[in-house]
């Protein structure tokens, strides 16, 4: 990003910015802790100069014996260097208190999202949703990014949303997996409400390809496992295949062994999208949901893909977030959501029917092909 904006000047200046200020702190930090010292030494100093000739006239005087005034002299040394020591303590506390204070600042945060006390198991789901008058207003927003969504879906229903982006999409998914927990409203998994489940049952049957799929660094069939650790060498194979990503890997030297991640290889945007999606088939989820799962691939592969797609989705229920208009139009229902509303929903006839947003986006998308 710097060098293609030609940035790197004014990046440096930041630098250098940045670490003047740091060596500024360190020299008043070095003056501090040396003044401090000096001045503990120089107390001591002064302190044993005060003993020494106080007692010199007591024995000049004869009235204590040099014996009494070497003794009480060592005395008053090993007094004092543990004094020195404290007060070096005192600079080394105050520097863990500041470390300490924010560990705890991120060990106190409280964690809103999670069991409740009666949450209960979901052995089988058979994926029948429900969204119930729900509203979303993230924390710190002032706008909610969903306002009174509610629909139904009937277990292996394919549902498909469209709509600009900021519309709610993402927002509305990740309400389904709790990752946020709705302001206001409902939702309801085979009629639970799902703030009554175990959050790593909710989880364990809903597998989500994200916007943004992120990696973990590890070998490939390490990122794969990470839906479901018992899952055989077989299994794992077969989702990358399903996933279109086993040519890939195969042609690799080190084929599902190779490292990937911040110490590994990189990938492009639709071969990890492709790894992100055999993640989610691995768990074999009663409702999967992908968003805009497919974009980063080219026309080609995404054909293909959506072949093998629309078999897995068959028996399951499936959420479909998308662009294009030929992949929303084979779900079942379509909900075209604006600024948080559902404005309008329907199958792809019915909506084509009315002359709304989505009948402009097909017209659109149709015209551009
Ligand atoms: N984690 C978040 N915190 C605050 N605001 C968010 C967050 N995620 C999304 N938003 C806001 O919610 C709105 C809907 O976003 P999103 O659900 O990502 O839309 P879409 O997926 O349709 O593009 C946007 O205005 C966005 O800025
Ligand atoms: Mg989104």
């Amino acid at each position: 990003m710097i060098k293609s904006f030609a940035q790197e000047h004014f990046e440096i200046k930041q630098f250098f910015r940045k670490a003047a200020e740091f060596i500024r702190l360190i020299m008043k930090n070095a003056l501090l802790n040396n003044t401090l010292s000096a001045f503990a030494t120089m107390i001591s100093g002064v302190g044993t100069a005060v003993v020494l000739w106080y007692g010199a006239l007591q024995v000049k005087a004869e009235n204590m014996s040099l014996g009494s005034l070497l003794y009480f002299y060592s005395s008053v040394g090993v007094l004092f260097s543990p004094l020195i020591t404290l007060t070096n303590m005192n600079v080394i506390t105050q520097r863990l208190l500041t470390v300490l204070g924010r560990v705890f600042s991120i060990l106190d945060e409280e964690v809103t999202i999670k069991d409740s006390e009666n949450a209960v198991d979901l052995a089988e789901v058979n994926g029948a949703v429900s969204f119930r008058h729900v509203w979303l207003k993230y924390e710190g927003s002032d706008e909610y990014a969903l306002k009174d969504i509610n629909f139904d879906v009937p277990p292996g229903c394919t549902v498909s949303l469209v709509g600009p982006s900021g519309a709610g999409k993402s927002s509305l998914v990740n309400l389904l997996l709790r990752l946020y927990d709705p302001t206001e409203g409902d939702i309801l998994i085979d009629g639970h409400n799902i703030k009554d489940v175990k959050l790593t049952s909710l989880r364990s049957h809903i597998g989500l390809v994200p916007q943004e799929a992120i990696l973990f660094s590890g070998t490939i069939a390490q990122n794969i496992r990470y839906g479901r650790f018992d899952a055989t060498p077989q299994q794992v194979i077969n989702a990358a295949k399903t996933a279109e990503i086993h040519d890939f890997i195969c042609s690799l030297p080190e084929k599902y062994e190779t490292q990937i991640g911040e110490r590994g290889m990189s990938l492009s945007g639709g071969q990890k999208q492709r790894l992100a999606l055999a993640m989610a088939l691995l768990t074999d989820p009663a409702i999967l949901i992908l968003d805009d799962s497919t974009s980063a691939l080219d026309a080609e592969t995404e054909t293909r893909l959506w072949a093998t797609l629309n078999r897995i989705m068959a028996n399951r229920t499936c959420f479909v977030i998308t662009h294009r208009i030929s992949t929303a139009m084979s779900a079942q229902l379509i909900l075209v959501l604006d600024k948080g509303r559902i404005v309008e929903r329907g199958t792809h006839e019915e909506l084509i029917a009315r002359s709304g947003i989505y009948r402009r986006l097909f017209e659109q998308q149709r015209t551009a092909a």
